[in-house]
């Protein structure tokens, strides 16, 4: 088991080397922008954290559940650059692809999102590149988020620099959700039949899940109305 486990931590590892060379005549460069987009990650996350906070001195709980961030692997990096026709630099994955840094906000209910969605908005060094409201108009297959992609500016020793983040929103019922439904995706050795019959269960479980999210923010509201009256 162990062994298994051994060789292909090798595999990935020579994958991992491959990918990186491609990037190789510029290695110095690629590393630079991938610190770039780590720090503006970490710009975006104290912003969410610091709304959590101020949230949660005024009204005594927290809007946010959880926060991920993660970079996109340079194997990622390549293989959607190769699907977009587009060259194998850094330069152009800069330039061309929104989701190289990603930060994902899971809340509780689905009012929090939106609060913080506009809280983020407002702040005047935030600039809203683009956004897909995947609640009110959920994918077919019944995904709910709310993307946004932002530019917000990192601050270098001599220069500001505008660097792109992919936010993903979603409440804790919505990453349940998206978190089976992208196991089973990638899932071989399935069946047609067996995947279609997955995909209508799982769109199924969508809908009950919203409302689910929609019937606890209702509770959760009149227990709040109720407390403010007594
Ligand atoms: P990508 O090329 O996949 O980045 O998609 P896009 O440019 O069409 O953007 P979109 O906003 O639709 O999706 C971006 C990201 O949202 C994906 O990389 C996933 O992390 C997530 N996502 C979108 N659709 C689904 C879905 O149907 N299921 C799951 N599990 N995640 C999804
Ligand atoms: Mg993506």
């Amino acid at each position: 088991m162990e062994m298994n486990d051994n060789i292909l931590d090798n595999k990935e590892e020579e994958q991992q080397n491959r990918y990186k060379d491609i990037f190789k005549e510029n290695m110095r460069q690629y590393q630079r922008i991938m610190a770039y987009y780590k720090c503006a990650l970490m710009e975006v996350e104290t912003k969410f954290k610091v709304l959590d906070e101020e949230f949660s001195l005024a009204y005594d709980r927290n809007p946010i559940e959880t926060i991920k961030t993660r970079l996109k692997s340079p194997q990622s990096i390549v293989k959607k650059l190769q699907k977009k026709n587009l060259p194998q630099n850094i330069q152009s994955a800069e330039k061309e692809l929104s989701d190289i840094a990603g930060i994902r906000v899971i809340c509780p209910f689905p009012e929090d999102i939106y609060f913080l969605c506009d809280c983020l908005l407002k702040q005047d060094d935030v600039k809203l590149i683009n956004s897909k409201d995947y609640i009110k108009n959920p994918k077919p297959n019944g995904y709910r988020s709310l993307h946004l992609i932002i530019e917000i500016p990192i601050f270098l020793q001599n220069e500001k620099r505008m660097m792109k983040v992919e936010v993903q929103l979603r409440t804790i019922a919505m990453d349940f959700w998206a978190s089976l439904e992208h196991r089973i995706r990638y899932k071989k050795n399935l069946s047609e039949e067996t995947l279609r019959a997955l995909s209508k269960d799982l769109y199924e479980c969508a809908e009950i899940s919203a409302m689910l999210d929609n019937r606890m923010e209702v509770i959760k509201n009149m227990a709040e109305q109720n407390q403010a009256e007594d």
